[in-house]
């Protein structure tokens, strides 16, 4: 058929089957975050524009190429929000949540946009869970929302997970390691892709980043190599905690995150079972946002994972057998079909019927196509009596039952 007008590119319609898997994620999701003590924030689909160029970063991929940035009818540069955090942390000073307690821990599942080249597991529209725990230096609160993913996972029977951990310091540390990296990327320069020749000028740590490369700079100096007493102690301790955890982690010296809030460590949620979008999600610490963006010096740290990515991950249950079936024969039927059906889904049973006049051939082949356990069948005989057939779909059996929802609901449930 040839739809007039089609979704936009890297958009996408979530049907009935795969939604259903969504809504029982999401449900997981809320459940995990309750037991971690995670309570639910809701932003704004839009931010002002410098939002996101004053906290993502300016010379990042996402405020370089990807945001969707447009003049309001008042002369407003406004962006739909490419990721979580800086609306949080907004949130969070604005609403001066930090007056409630010295912690304040966040979740959020909210649509994300960002103009990059649509592929499997890469969209324009997404969905993000995210975590922000505000408040607390610890590389305990580290380890406990990486802890809290990894619950995630093993609820929603999502295995083989790895998770890829760095460390890229802290500001103070970060100077010393960027003079080093372009040091040694300066005589590799010639073989670097355009747009790490390009990053080398405006923010060398990405070109560790970048996937084209990664076999030519195996030999880079690590970021790890150059951390402060402090952020060495925070790293080493982290390390031992999740060791302790029984949580399985490898160390990427090359992993940075394409965002320029990190300070300290950074992770990523990797599946081998995702192709070239294999990062489920990804997260670290960001010790220096809140202050930068008026607060108070407040450290933080958080992770956010892409919904699509894992949903894709989640094996698709067999779907529910619907227990009952009405099945009618003729309109006076199908109305007392209609109102006995009306009556059992008050009362919470699940009951399908065919209102377009189909066959009675027609409208049981419908209910076995659709898995029904017991079909109902209504005729005008049968309203006389006050007493309908009852066909049990594996076993073939029929009987006579009353037109009566409490017995329909005892016998089918
Ligand atoms: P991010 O790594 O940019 O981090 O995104 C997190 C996750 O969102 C990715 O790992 C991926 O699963 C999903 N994602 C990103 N872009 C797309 C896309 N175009 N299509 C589908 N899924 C996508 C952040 O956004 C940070 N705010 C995370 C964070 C929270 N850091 C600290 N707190």
């Amino acid at each position: 058929m040839d739809v007039k007008v089609k979704k936009i590119r890297g958009t996408r319609d979530i049907l009935p089957e795969e939604a259903s898997l969504w809504s029982e994620v999401e449900g997981k999701i809320r459940e995990v975050c309750r037991v971690y003590g995670f309570g639910e924030i809701r932003v704004p689909t839009f931010e002002e524009t410098s939002l996101f160029i004053k906290t993502t970063g300016e010379t990042t991929d996402i405020v370089e190429k990807q945001m969707y940035t447009f003049e309001d009818k008042g002369g407003r540069s406004l962006t739909l929000k490419p990721e979580g955090t800086p609306s949080v942390v907004r949130a969070y000073l604005e609403n001066a949540l930090f007056q409630r307690g010295k912690k304040t821990k966040l979740f959020y599942i909210e649509r994300m946009f960002r103009q990059e080249r649509p592929q499997k597991g890469r969209y324009r529209e997404f969905t993000q869970f995210g975590v922000e725990l505000i408040g607390s230096k610890s590389p305990l609160s580290d380890a406990e929302i990486i802890s809290l993913a990894f619950t995630l996972f093993e609820k929603i029977g999502v295995k083989d997970i790895t998770l890829r951990i760095n460390s890229i310091g802290c500001f103070r540390c970060r100077g010393p390691f960027r003079d080093a990296l372009k040091e040694y990327l300066k005589s590799k320069l010639p073989e670097l892709c355009p747009d790490c020749k390009r990053r080398f000028e405006r923010n060398p740590l990405r070109v560790l980043d970048c996937k084209e490369d990664k076999e030519k700079l195996k030999d880079a100096p690590r970021s790890t190599d150059y951390l402060c007493d402090n952020c060495k102690k925070h790293w080493k301790r982290l390390i031992s905690v999740l060791e302790k955890l029984k949580i399985p982690f490898l160390v990427d010296h090359m992993l940075v995150r394409g965002l320029d809030y990190y300070t300290g460590p950074v992770f990523e949620f990797v599946s081998g079972k995702l192709g070239a979008q294999d990062a489920v999600g990804g997260g670290g610490r960001y010790d220096e946002l809140i202050e930068s963006m008026g607060g108070e010096p407040t450290p933080a740290t958080g992770f956010a994972i892409g919904l699509d990515r894992l949903v894709m991950l989640v094996e698709k249950k067999k779907e529910e057998r619907i227990p009952l079936w009405i099945v009618n024969i003729g309109e006076e039927a199908e109305e007392a079909g209609f109102l006995l059906m009306e009556k059992l889904r008050r009362m919470g049973v699940r009951v399908e019927m065919d209102l377009t006049g189909r066959s009675l051939k027609a409208q049981f082949r419908e209910a076995d196509k659709r898995n029904a356990k017991y079909v109902l069948v209504i005729g005008e005989d049968e309203i006389r009596k006050n007493k309908g057939k009852l066909k049990d779909m594996e076993t073939g059996k029929e009987e006579e039952i009353e037109l009566d929802e409490e017995k329909i609901k005892e016998r089918v449930c």
